[in-house]
């Protein structure tokens, strides 16, 4: 059984040996996070103790689901990828798992037309709704918050106090005022963990115990990452090996990572990975770009590029061994298909065969392919493989030299914004 992750490079493109000469490098990095007091709450605090919190996240979402049909969650980035990621990972293709209810995004974008529709949707379902913010002013979840919680006070009058959740910053920031002012339930965001580093925070507990997953096995398992990865040993240390390869893969000129997976619910999940390496390296004119693909889907549509193109690529296949449900090929004696040779075997088989053979001709084309393998597409691994993957990101980012945990660059559109709105001069 592999409780961990398993990371392997299928095609050995370098030497192990390339590996040793980082041996110190990522040990001095290890004991500067591990020291740091700068952001870096996230890296123990899958060990603390939760009992209580946990408890609390419990029991609101027993009472959200007596009272409510949808949960409506409004935020951005780090305050909302988490949460979407592994509700659609662990969730049934079609409808929502039985022991939860309906969870909603919004905040996330300003489309007029989503919001619109949002709304008509919701008129005839009981809600609740959970903003999420941790600097609690960030203009697309702030103007969502704003329609939502007119309309929660028009559909439930002085009752709309007892449907409204904040998770925000326990101490600072707009949102924190408006929820101390008006009463509403809070939830804190440790202030030493940031946006993309928050998942495991109430920032996605709660709406993903809502949507009916069990947090505690989400949580055993990311403790467990917590645990196993604090080995300072890079020849130990999986999370590490993984950095350390894409380190040396960036230095031989690969500039753009993708992220590959066989089950489409990972969809969301790439994308969570993407603004927690993209956020955490792209800066000073440095990192791996981060991009996603989704097989066999994509292979009829970017396969081409992979297999032929530019040779500025290279892949990580995550891989789960084990995916709740599965379907067999039916015998039919017409055969005019001449698919019988498969009848009898299941549809996940087939996918993993059709893993085994992507990755090889990959590979023959020249793209180096790195593969993380788990055990079970369940709550427990994801737990483990997020807490995994962030360890990974700030090894990686502090070996490109650049801070993991700040954003300075995504600045910039929001004051061109402002000064749009505000009619200023753009200089
Ligand atoms: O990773 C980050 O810090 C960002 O992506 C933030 O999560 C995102 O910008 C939303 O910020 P906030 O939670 O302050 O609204």
């Amino acid at each position: 059984t592999t409780h961990s992750v398993q990371t392997t490079l299928l095609n050995c493109l370098f030497d192990y040996q390339d590996m040793e000469a980082y041996k110190d490098r990522v040990k001095q990095i290890h004991f500067e996070l591990e020291n740091s007091k700068d952001m870096t709450g996230w890296i123990n605090y899958p060990l603390m103790d939760h009992k209580a919190l946990f408890n609390e996240i419990e029991d609101l979402k027993s009472e959200i689901c007596i009272n409510a049909d949808v949960f409506v969650v409004i935020g951005i980035g780090g305050s909302f990828l988490g949460a979407r990621a592994v509700q659609e990972a662990l969730s049934p293709y079609f409808g929502v798992l039985k022991e939860g209810i309906e969870v909603i995004y919004v905040g996330h974008h300003m489309s007029g037309a989503y919001l619109e529709q949002l709304i008509h949707y919701l008129d005839d379902k009981e809600i609740y709704i959970n903003v999420i913010s941790k600097s609690g002013s960030t203009m697309e979840t702030a103007l969502a918050f704003r329609v939502l919680r007119q309309y929660m006070e028009k559909r439930y009058g002085e009752n709309a106090v007892n449907r409204i959740i904040v998770t925000t910053d326990p101490e600072r920031g707009i949102l924190k005022n408006i929820a101390e002012k008006e009463g509403y339930k809070q939830f804190a965001i440790p202030s030493n963990i940031g946006g993309r580093y928050s998942v495991l925070t109430p920032v996605g507990l709660l709406p993903l115990a809502v949507s009916g997953i069990d947090i505690r096995s989400f949580m055993d398992g990311a403790k467990n990452a917590a645990l196993e990865l604090k080995a300072v040993d890079l020849m130990r240390n999986h999370a590490y090996q993984y950095a350390v390869i894409r380190n040396i893969l960036y230095n031989e000129g690969y500039s753009v990572e993708m992220l590959a997976s066989f089950e489409p619910s990972l969809k969301k999940f790439h994308e969570w990975w993407m603004q927690l390496f993209g956020e955490s390296e792209g800066k000073e004119r440095k990192g791996l770009f981060p991009t996603c693909v989704t097989f066999s889907t994509d292979l009829h549509a970017i396969g081409q590029f992979i297999q032929e193109g530019s040779p500025i690529l290279f892949e990580t296949l995550l891989h789960f061994h084990e995916i709740d449900g599965d379907y067999d090929v039916p015998y039919d004696s017409r055969n005019e298909d001449g698919l019988n040779y498969l009848a009898g075997r299941s549809f996940n088989e087939i996918n993993a065969t059709s893993k085994q053979g992507t990755a090889l001709a990959h590979a023959e084309g020249g793209v180096p392919v790195i593969q993380l393998e788990m055990q079970k597409l369940d709550a427990y691994h994801l737990g483990y493989l997020i807490y995994f993957f962030m360890k990974a990101c700030a090894m990686s980012a502090k070996l490109l030299e650049v801070n993991p945990f700040d954003q300075p660059g995504v600045e910039a559109y929001k004051k061109k914004m402002l000064k749009l709105l505000k009619n200023e001069p753009l200089k």
